[in-house]
């Protein structure tokens, strides 16, 4: 039984064997693989384009999970979309015209989704509720792996999820920085059923006991 899906974020994955990274997550038990666009503008690195997910798609069957840290999302929905993306999520503070690129992401038939900084407020959703299929709380500071988990999240976690659960849909509630088997089980009490980890699973050795330590400690 598996309450909570895991998605291995291939920022903190061995890039110069990536292939390989995304098989050996899919082969451990992932359920997405989230790939983490940053321009150096939203956030101040720089990593991964479409070409990247192209070569991701390659590799696996898994749902491709796009988080873009960038600006002016709106202009690159397309060409992630035809890279392979299954999923594609914007930053409420990076967005402009909200409403309208969620909506444009749906009609690329890709899941769309919502992703908060720890400092924008869960109140920015409830206006665009049935416009987006997932949300994605920021536990960190987005930017860089590795990074120690904000306590101070754990109460929005919370509130997203008494709002998104008013909503005629089901929408998925994801969470990403600091996730690791000490920090899981009090965002899953708070209603997320996404973990993005990246350090927790592909700075171990064994990626399956990585897997299986987060999902031990959700249970
Ligand atoms: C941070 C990224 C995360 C990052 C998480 O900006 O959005 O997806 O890879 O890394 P960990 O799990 O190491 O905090
Ligand atoms: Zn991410």
């Amino acid at each position: 039984m598996n309450v909570v899906r895991i998605a291995p974020s291939i920022l903190s994955a061995d890039l110069g064997r990536l292939a390989d990274e995304v098989r050996a997550a899919e082969a451990a038990g992932a359920d997405w693989i989230h790939v983490d666009v940053m321009d150096g503008r939203f956030v101040p690195n720089i990593t991964f384009g479409p070409a990247i997910v192209r070569a991701v798609r390659a590799a696996t069957k898994l749902p491709i999970d796009v988080h873009l840290m960038v600006v002016e999302p709106e202009r690159h929905l397309e060409e992630f979309a035809a890279a392979g993306a299954d999923g594609l999520s914007v930053h409420v503070e990076a967005s402009t015209h909200l409403q309208r690129t969620l909506h444009a992401i749906r009609q690329l038939g890709k899941r769309a989704g919502v992703v908060l900084n720890p400092h924008t407020p869960e109140e920015n959703l409830r206006w665009v509720l049935e416009d987006f299929d997932l949300v994605l709380v920021m536990t960190v500071n987005p930017g860089f792996g590795g990074q120690a988990f904000l306590p101070a999240m754990v109460p929005k976690i919370r509130r997203v999820r008494e709002l998104i659960d008013q909503a005629k849909h089901p929408i998925e509630l994801e969470v990403d920085g600091g996730i690791a088997p000490d920090t899981v089980r009090t965002v899953v009490e708070a209603g997320a059923r996404v973990l993005v980890a990246g350090h927790s699973i592909f700075d171990q050795p064994d990626r399956a006991a990585a897997i299986r330590a987060l999902r031990a400690a959700a249970a």
